[in-house]
């Protein structure tokens, strides 16, 4: 009598799954009303098992087992091959006609972008690029460019000191007497690099980048200088004027600095550049025969020129930064648009 309950939901479920013809949706409702977990037929039939007296139990038990293997494997023949549980499901509901989420691209720092720039233009003219240390001692940040203990220079340039007399170097210039201590001309170099002040403001930030300058050879004059500043800056800043104004560095003589016709307003005056139509650029000089002295070149035989510049002055006005502090907040707001 039970048994045969058994035999005619078998006979029902076949029926109904060949009506179903392959069909996903259809096949799905076959297997919710036979193998459904909540109210499927085969609960239902499990839960006679309770209800039937011993010795029909183990009958019972063996046929519904059959009827549970057949049910599965017929339904999971049905869905193609992929299990009729959840994760079935989960798969055929995914949509590959949706767009997928575009991977971000990296972009690279505004300093960076014009540190090589300024490094290609000097490269094609045959200059090396070298570097130094950012904690210096005291003799090459000062005392070998001429720059003693009582020389106010030293307070303009408000230094970071550690405890045992070394500093954050103050500008790149170290590296010139660090090359020509170990080198002899002729001598043609960059060299870019983070430097520190003690100073922050709009224009101001602890730590910036330079680029210095330096080249020694026999012969060079102040027109070599001129004409290498002019070039480079005809290239880095098409279509501006440029003028050399008289200057003073220690380690420089005669020393000049270089202004730009302001690119925001041609030179006739704006907020950028105070009302003066000119841009301060770089500081540039001959090299001092007493730098010569302490580094061990011969200042009787050679003569050179130099000149530093701020990386993140020219990043500024090449893409129209208005803070200096804004390119070192690690804010991708602004990296991300140079992309
Ligand atoms: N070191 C100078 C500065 O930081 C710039 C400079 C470099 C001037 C080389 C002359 C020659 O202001």
């Amino acid at each position: 009598m039970t048994l045969e309950r058994l035999e005619e939901a078998r006979r029902a479920f076949l029926s109904d799954l060949e009506q179903a013809g392959g069909d996903a949706g259809a096949v799905e409702e076959v297997r919710i009303r036979y193998a459904g977990r909540r109210s499927g037929m085969l609960q239902e039939l499990t839960a006679v098992l309770k209800t039937l007296p011993n010795e029909e139990k183990r009958d019972y038990g063996r046929e519904l087992n059959d009827l549970k293997k057949l049910i599965e494997e017929k339904l999971k023949e049905a869905s193609g091959g992929a299990s009729a549980g959840t994760a079935g499901r989960r798969r055929a509901a995914i949509d590959v006609t949706l767009p997928g989420r575009r991977p971000r691209r990296g972009a690279q720092h505004p300093v960076h972008l014009v540190r090589r720039r300024i490094e290609a233009i000097f490269l094609s003219m045959g200059y090396s690029v070298e570097d130094g240390p950012e904690i210096e001692d005291d003799w090459h940040n000062f005392e070998a460019l001429n720059i003693p203990p009582d020389h106010p220079a030293r307070d303009d340039q408000d230094t970071f000191y550690f405890t045992d007399g070394h500093v954050l170097r103050t500008h790149t210039s170290p590296v010139q007497a660090r090359v020509m201590e170990r080198q002899q001309p002729p001598i043609r170099i960059i060299v870019p690099g983070r430097v520190y002040r003690r100073d922050s403001d709009l224009r101001h930030s602890p730590m910036f980048h330079q680029i210095e300058g330096l080249l020694v050879d026999e012969g060079i004059t102040f027109g070599h200088l001129k004409a290498t500043l002019e070039t480079f800056l005809h290239q880095l800043f098409v279509g501006v004027d440029i003028r050399f104004r008289p200057s003073y560095f220690p380690f420089t003589e005669p020393s000049a600095e270089v202004d730009i016709s302001c690119i925001f307003c041609n030179g006739s005056g704006c907020g950028v550049c105070s009302r003066s139509g000119w841009i301060e650029i770089l500081g540039s000089g001959m090299v001092d025969p007493r730098v010569f002295e302490r580094v061990g070149v011969d200042p009787e035989r050679y003569t050179g020129f130099a000149f530093g510049l701020g990386i993140d002055r020219v990043a500024m006005l090449l893409y129209g930064i208005p803070d200096l502090r804004l390119m070192f907040s690690g804010d991708q707001r602004l990296t991300r648009q140079f992309a």
